[in-house]
């Protein structure tokens, strides 16, 4: 009989890795697209491993003290959204060197022509690239290493950071051939539901983004149940009432986020949304998403502002964190250097 064919990813197993910045106070779209999920893949029984990326945060510049306490408040949301951190390990990327060691070696497998046409380089460097960072140019090389210092297999983001994960796979792909090994998985993006991409209350062509300057486009997690309520009356629409097919809110942006966003914390389709309210105006829908939108997103408020009486205990939880990170991680980047022939004689 002969062998079955070690098909090369058969070795690693299920592992999610996930990160946001701490760049910003969290918004609805990052609580949609990201945390929402990072929850259920934990309690799927899924082994999780999630990030508050602050040396990603760096590449445009931090207030130091700011940026300790976006961390805090960053990792208070975590918790105050459902992340366990005895199930999910939780911590900031700092702490484990391995992430900065590993961006290194990208930096040099990564090719110049691959970050430049990376669409939020372009959107964030804008007409002046030559005044951006470097940290900013490199970006998606830190971020493939940290996927990739864990091995991790699966990554659940929204819809924007598509292309970076397509640049993770690439890097994955050259590093495993450059050096003829099969040591990196290549990760597989999970862009799923209903609010894969959240939009501006304001505009619904713009992404939803804690760096606006409007605040009255977004709903920040630390938003009182009167604001959130406040900012979906003023959200921006159209005249026409809900349609009674998903099609009918294809060219209708504005009333499209209102109805995705419903669905997303509902738990819902956007199809059985649709099916509620045909017909609806937005004077009977908004305030149906307003009590929704309060209903789910103030206990989280309320529990990020009592975690956040306790600073101490939120490093704390992160330092624990991320010593179970560098030990699944350190390994890893240990046997990178061995691979690409570093002398590693201190051991
Ligand atoms: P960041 O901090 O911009 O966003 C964190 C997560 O929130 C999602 N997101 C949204 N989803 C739906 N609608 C929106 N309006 C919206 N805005 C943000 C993002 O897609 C993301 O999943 N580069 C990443 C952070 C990162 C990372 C990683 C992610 C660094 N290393 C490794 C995954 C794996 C970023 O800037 O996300």
């Amino acid at each position: 009989m002969s062998e079955p064919v070690q098909t090369p990813q058969t070795q690693f197993k299920p592992r999610i890795f996930s990160g946001i910045q701490p760049s910003g106070g969290l918004t609805l779209g990052n609580y949609l697209g990201a945390l929402k999920r990072f929850v259920e893949k934990q309690d799927e029984g899924i082994e999780t491993i999630y990030c508050l990326v602050d040396l990603h945060a760096i590449t445009v510049w931090q207030d130091p003290e700011k940026l300790r306490q976006q961390t805090r408040e960053g990792a208070a949301a975590f918790i105050a959204a459902g992340i366990d951190p005895a199930r999910s390990v939780l911590f900031n990327q700092s702490q484990v060197t391995a992430h900065a060691e590993l961006a290194w070696i990208f930096n040099c497998v990564a090719r110049m022509g691959w970050m430049g046409r990376m669409t939020q380089w372009k959107d964030k460097a804008g007409k002046n690239a030559e005044a951006a960072s470097l940290g900013l140019f490199a970006y998606p090389a830190l971020m493939a290493a940290d996927i990739l210092a864990y091995h991790a297999t699966m990554v659940p983001v929204g819809e924007d950071q598509k292309q970076h994960l397509e640049l993770t796979r690439d890097i994955a792909i050259k590093f495993n051939n450059d050096f003829k090994v099969d040591f990196f998985p290549v990760v597989e993006p999970l862009i799923e539901g209903a609010a894969t991409r959240v939009m501006s209350l304001r505009d619904g062509t713009k992404k939803m983004s804690k760096s606006d300057p409007s605040d009255q486009s977004r709903i920040n997690l630390t938003d009182t149940a009167d604001q959130i309520a406040s900012k979906i009356r003023k959200a921006k629409t159209d005249p026409e009432p809900l349609p009674d097919t998903v099609e009918g809110l294809k060219d209708r942006p504005d009333a499209r986020n209102l109805v995705n966003i419903y669905a997303a914390l509902a738990g819902h389709t956007v199809e059985q949304v649709i099916a509620d309210f045909a017909g609806a105006q937005f004077g009977t829908f908004k305030p149906a998403l307003a009590d929704l939108a309060v209903a789910k997103l103030a206990p989280i408020t309320t529990e990020m502002n009592r975690l956040m009486k306790d600073p101490a205990e939120i490093d704390r939880i992160l330092g624990q964190g991320g010593e179970r990170a560098e030990a699944i991680a350190r390994p890893i980047v240990d046997q990178v250097y061995d691979i690409v022939g570093m002398i590693r004689s201190r051991r």
